[in-house]
């Protein structure tokens, strides 16, 4: 007889033969700018730990500490047995660090969309995305029920269509997009889609995962970055990129966090963020702010790379994309061309992931600069990029 599950396994050979299988390879390492697979150790350009705090001692020691002092686990959803003082300081300092009324913790950036999206708009209402939105911008969007309509990545004038066409006929409108597009390094234009927002009395929802502590002359986001700070907006981010720990916020004003606790079924139906996670970004916030070389540091790194980048020759098979964040992207022609580069950068000594579709559209090389890398390790993987030239 058939099995139910008999499909898996040609849909399997079917991601095979187009190049979209992936597997997990396990680091034999802690985290930063140099990881160990399978015996290699490789320079790490693969890394979303901006700034090394992952593994700073003092955000360790504040991870154990916690531990040692509250548990391992929350042990219950945050409005029954879960909500710990932690979770208080740790919002409170969001808050501070994010200038703005309130924030509140959830275990995922991804669970943090989810929630915030789902809670915001229903079936009767708009949803205006662009179209190289991250994965959890995209499901929230879908399991809200609105109706979704994506501009071309950037096109804000396409979104200004298509809320002309389309906000009369809905109740609320809710605007999505990365600050900073995790697989281009690009950024939204902030000032712009505000004011596009303010003219159709639409919320806006901007995913800061990987502008916080990175954009912003301090490192607060893309809201510093584009001076946008007082306006009325709702910031989404991750604990788990500069912050170095894991779980996810959302920082606005007091009256959205209240009715965020009493509507986002990924808060209320989970379990609190364990004691160490808590903890260890609390104390990454706190670093982030007394110790301003390390934001300093990553711009040089990244700025060196840039440049260096830049200066490759015209015959350089691959496309440098436009990036203003700490995020830099070579985008070849072909999934196999770009594999293929990965895979030599590997023998070389250097991890620089190849992304492919489905994340997105074309293939490239996605290098992501830390605050912990040396200039020699920045210019010897562009030596290395060198020997690719035609
Ligand atoms: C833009 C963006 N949003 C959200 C997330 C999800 O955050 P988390 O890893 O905390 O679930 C990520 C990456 O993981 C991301 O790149």
């Amino acid at each position: 007889m058939n099995s139910a599950y008999d499909w898996i396994e040609p849909e399997l050979n079917r991601l095979e033969r187009v190049g979209w299988y992936r597997t997990p390879k396990i680091v034999q390492s802690p985290p930063g700018p140099v990881i160990e697979f399978n015996g290699q150790r490789l320079v790490n350009f693969g890394s979303n730990d901006y700034l090394g705090l992952a593994t700073d001692p003092r955000v360790i020691a504040a991870a154990i500490q916690a531990c040692q002092a509250w548990g391992v686990g929350s042990t219950g959803s945050r409005l029954l047995s879960g909500h710990k003082q932690l979770h208080e300081d740790l919002e409170i300092t969001l808050a501070q660090f994010k200038q703005t009324e309130a924030a509140l913790g959830f275990s995922s950036g991804y669970l943090a969309n989810l929630g915030v999206i789902t809670a915001l708009v229903d079936s009767k209402d708009l949803i205006i995305a662009d179209a190289y939105n991250h994965a959890s911008l995209k499901s929230g969007a879908k399991l809200s029920g609105a109706k979704v309509y994506e501009f071309t990545h950037g096109n804000l004038e396409q979104a200004q269509e298509l809320l002309s066409q389309h906000r009369l006929h809905y109740r609320r409108c809710l605007i999505l997009t990365d600050s900073v597009f995790s697989m281009d390094g690009d950024l939204c234009d902030l000032p712009k889609l505000l004011g596009l927002a303010e003219g159709f009395g639409a919320m806006v929802l901007i995913d800061e995962a990987h502008a916080t502590g990175v954009l912003g002359p301090t490192g607060r986001g893309s809201v510093e970055h584009f001076a946008c700070q007082g306006r009325s907006l709702i910031q989404v981010g991750t604990l788990s990129k500069a912050l170095g720990s894991l779980g996810g916020y959302v920082v606005g004003s007091q009256l959205l966090v209240d009715y965020l606790r009493n509507r986002a079924r990924s808060w209320i139906y989970t379990t609190g963020l364990s004691p160490a996670d808590t903890a260890a970004a609390l104390a990454a916030l706190h670093l982030i702010q007394a110790e301003p070389e390390h934001h300093q540091k990553l711009w040089q790194n990244r700025n060196l790379l840039a440049q260096s980048l830049a200066k490759l020759p015209p015959s350089f098979p691959l496309k440098l994309l436009p990036s203003e964040s700490a995020i830099l992207c070579l985008q070849g022609e072909t999934i196999l061309e770009v594999q293929a580069m990965s895979q030599a950068l590997y023998q070389a000594g250097y991890w620089v992931p190849a992304i492919r579709p489905p994340t997105v559209p074309r293939s490239r090389l996605r290098i992501s600069l830390m605050a912990s890398h040396r200039p020699a390790q920045i210019i010897g993987l562009v030596e290395a990029l060198q020997a690719w030239t035609v």
